[in-house]
């Protein structure tokens, strides 16, 4: 479904992403992990088109994204949800997952959007509130929330657990896991270990811009050097 070769993405003269290449495959969780600072958000950046990688091709579904605008991106079926949630402060929870659903018919919006309450029970019962004075676990809700409103066929998404308390991180991981089930590609960053337990089919590790290891959870789990170092055990 995605498919990312040879990608190298340079700031100015520092080097960010060196000679990447990850496959997500249809239906299917990838996971990237890797240390602050390997280049986990540049990725994202990449391929959501807000940035502009100086090598490399990125196809979705056979078709180049590096010839559209971000914006298209969403009417192609990949969503967003970026790093450090930031759902519009002054608007309602209501109002935010609207505005995620610009790209829909409106005649699928009512419909969507009673979906997306049955994922996220929270953000129905807290509709009407503006969305500033959520809680953070209640923030990230509405960023995947937001992301799930365009029904896209990629999700992308950067550090769902970033900040949260161990039982929030446990509700996000059966969202994820749900929206994963509903039959969605998943290409998640995240460097919470209890997040990519269980997850992910296929895991990548990125390290100072270089990928240096891809396998399954348990393999990685099954090399003393590579577990230990990126998840600690
Ligand atoms: N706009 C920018 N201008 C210059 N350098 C940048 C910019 N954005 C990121 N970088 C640098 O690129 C490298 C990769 O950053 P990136 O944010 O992709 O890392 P990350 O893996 O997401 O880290 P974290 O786990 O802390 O979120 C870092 O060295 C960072 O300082
Ligand atoms: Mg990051």
């Amino acid at each position: 479904m995605l498919e990312i070769k040879d990608l190298w993405v340079y700031y100015g003269h520092a080097l960010a992403l060196e000679n990447v290449n990850i496959t997500v495959a249809d239906k299917g969780l990838t996971a990237v992990i890797g240390p602050n600072g390997a280049g986990k958000t540049t990725l994202l950046k990449a391929i959501s088109r807000l940035i502009n990688p100086q090598k490399g091709s990125i196809s979705f579904n056979g078709q180049s994204l590096l010839k559209y605008p971000p914006h298209k991106l969403a009417q192609m079926g990949i969503a967003h949800c970026p790093e450090g949630r930031k759902p519009f402060p002054e608007m309602t929870v209501l109002e935010n997952l609207l505005v995620g659903a610009y790209v829909l018919p409106r005649n699928q919006i009512q419909g969507r959007l009673e979906m997306v309450f049955d994922l996220f029970p929270i953000l129905k019962e807290r509709r009407d509130q503006i969305s500033i004075t959520l809680s953070g676990g209640e923030q990230q809700m509405l960023a995947i929330g937001r992301a799930w409103m365009i029904s896209p066929s990629l999700l992308l998404i950067d550090e769902p657990s970033l900040g949260l308390s161990p039982l929030i991180v446990d509700e996000v991981e059966r969202i994820i896991g749900g929206i994963k089930e509903s039959g969605v590609s998943v290409l998640m960053v995240e460097g919470n270990v209890d997040l990519i337990r269980d997850l992910p089919d296929i895991v990548y590790v990125l390290d100072h811009g270089s990928l240096i290891y891809s396998g399954t959870v348990s393999q990685i789990l099954g090399d003393t050097n590579l577990s230990k170092t990126y998840f600690g055990m």
